[in-house]
């Protein structure tokens, strides 16, 4: 099968001229002003842009936490995805209690057997425990695997948080095997005194999940993780940076050159603190970690993305059903399971209201989504560019196009969505996927199975070859 995609605006990280991409099987095989070249099917992507498929580097598919399992499969998730133009994710494979780290990834590789992903799909491996089930032998073997990052919680006291020792010996492995550390970054310690106090005087309400966790926590446990990481000469990836608190020691970090970055999360740059008072229980669909924070540091975290200091935009989707999921808090926030959606609007969010309203440019948009959460996590060249050889992970995205975000249309399982009523201009019209094409007309033409699990490479290695694994 190949593809023409004819008189695009193709814009990576790096370039943005207007030329025809031809795409045979899984890869891009030529790229030219004009191709001369006979093809199975011609995209007509004249004033539309064409750019790399987006990487998705923090999701949580069916993942069991807080009591429960969120809400989207490695199916319906991913084809949430794919709507919103995102063609590949890494997804957090979660050590349970006990359990061996081949295990985990065992179980992680059975959900994406049993519900099989339309993009493709990577592992992080999430390490809550050295030493019941997880050793270090094994840690150390999971980059042979293709699971080239470590994820360690430094928050969630007495479910998945790990203490300094196991974050640090973990730091030291990678720093041995070539994985990329990643850290949720809160003082768990103190949250948890925090939110035990707030309980006992009555307070119980959504909002006081925000109350609980003020923005020094995330400083604090941020400033620390790049410390010890730089001890255990570890490279380290700072996941959803919510405020200037754990923006700061990360500019620090930047500026001196040192191994740290850090991502935020969609939710970050547009919810702010005030929607946890929303009334009747709604509040409770904004109860993600780190919460949602005063408006001040929306202002900050584009700041940081447009220069440098923050690297990448992920999604952190973690959805629960407000109806059934969320209301296992009713009367107690902290049983509220922690998590939002957002994996289908990424794309719209951030070329709505970066690129168009000007925080942004198309490349930087480009680098952000797809381009540095592929080289951070192991998948470029291969994805996040758009280049002879590497993956024919495309999006043709119409900058005029009017959509109306709602749960009413999306295709996430839950019941809700972040940006309910929103509307956006520019979104994507054909999104393909290794050449097959995924998503066109809104209609999903692709299939589970489409989507394959992705060996990714080591840290500051480049990921070349044609095709899944
Ligand atoms: O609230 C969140 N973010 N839930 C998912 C787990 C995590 O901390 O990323
Ligand atoms: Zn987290
Ligand atoms: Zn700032
Ligand atoms: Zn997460």
């Amino acid at each position: 099968m190949s593809v023409l995609i004819k008189g695009g605006r193709i814009i990576t990280a790096g370039d943005d001229y207007v030329g025809d991409v031809f795409v045979e099987g899984e890869s891009v095989s030529l790229i030219g002003r004009s191709l001369d070249v006979q093809a199975d099917k011609v995209i007509d992507a004249r004033g539309k842009y064409v750019i790399p498929g987006a990487v998705d580097p923090h999701t949580h598919m069916e993942m069991p936490f807080g009591g429960t399992v969120s809400c989207d499969d490695f199916t319906s998730g991913t084809i949430s995805a794919a709507f919103g133009g995102t063609t590949s994710h890494v997804d957090f494979c979660l050590q349970e209690p006990g359990q061996s780290l081949p295990d985990a990834l065992a179980t992680w590789h059975e959900k994406i057997e049993r519900k099989k992903p339309v993009i493709d799909v990577g592992f992080h491996l999430a390490v809550t425990d050295l030493t019941k089930g997880g050793n270090l032998e094994d840690l150390a073997k999971a980059p042979d695997e293709g699971v080239t990052s470590y994820k360690l919680f430094m928050a969630y006291k007495g479910a998945i948080m790990v203490e300094d020792e196991t974050l640090f010996k973990t730091m030291q492995v990678a720093a041995r095997t070539g994985a990329l550390v990643m850290v949720h970054a809160e003082n768990g310690d103190a949250i948890d005194i925090l939110v035990k106090e707030a309980l006992a005087e009555g307070k119980t309400e959504p909002k006081w999940h925000a109350a609980t966790r003020p923005p020094l926590t995330e400083g604090e446990a941020t400033n620390r993780a790049i410390q010890l990481a730089r001890i255990a000469g570890a490279p380290l990836y700072v996941v959803h940076v919510s405020c200037k608190e754990a923006i700061d020691p990360v500019a620090r970090a930047r500026s001196a050159d040192w191994q740290a970055w850090g991502e935020t999360c969609t939710q970050y740059l547009f919810i702010d603190e005030t929607a946890l008072d929303q009334p009747d229980f709604e509040g409770a669909k904004y109860v993600y970690t780190p919460p949602p924070r005063p408006k001040e540091n929306q202002e900050h975290l584009w700041h940081a993305l447009a220069t440098d200091m923050l690297s990448v935009v992920s999604t952190d989707h973690c959805p629960f059903n407000w109806d059934g999921q969320k209301t296992l808090g009713r009367d107690d926030f902290s049983k509220i399971p922690n998590g939002g959606p957002g994996i289908e609007n990424r794309l719209h969010m951030l070329h709505h209201f970066g690129v168009r309203e000007g925080r942004i440019s198309m490349n930087r948009f480009v680098e952000l989504v797809s381009t540095n959460p592929a080289r951070f996590f192991g998948m470029y060249p291969r994805k996040g560019t758009i280049a002879v050889g590497s993956d024919a992970d495309i999006v043709v995205f119409d900058p005029e196009k009017e959509h109306t975000i709602s749960a009413r249309t999306h295709h996430s399982n839950i019941d809700y969505n972040l940006y309910e009523g929103t509307e956006v201009v520019g979104a994507p019209d054909t999104v393909l996927v290794r050449g097959k094409v995924i998503v066109e007309n809104d209609e999903l033409v692709g299939s589970p199975g489409d989507g394959r699990f992705v060996r990714r490479a080591r840290f500051g290695e480049h990921l070349t070859g044609a095709g899944g694994s």
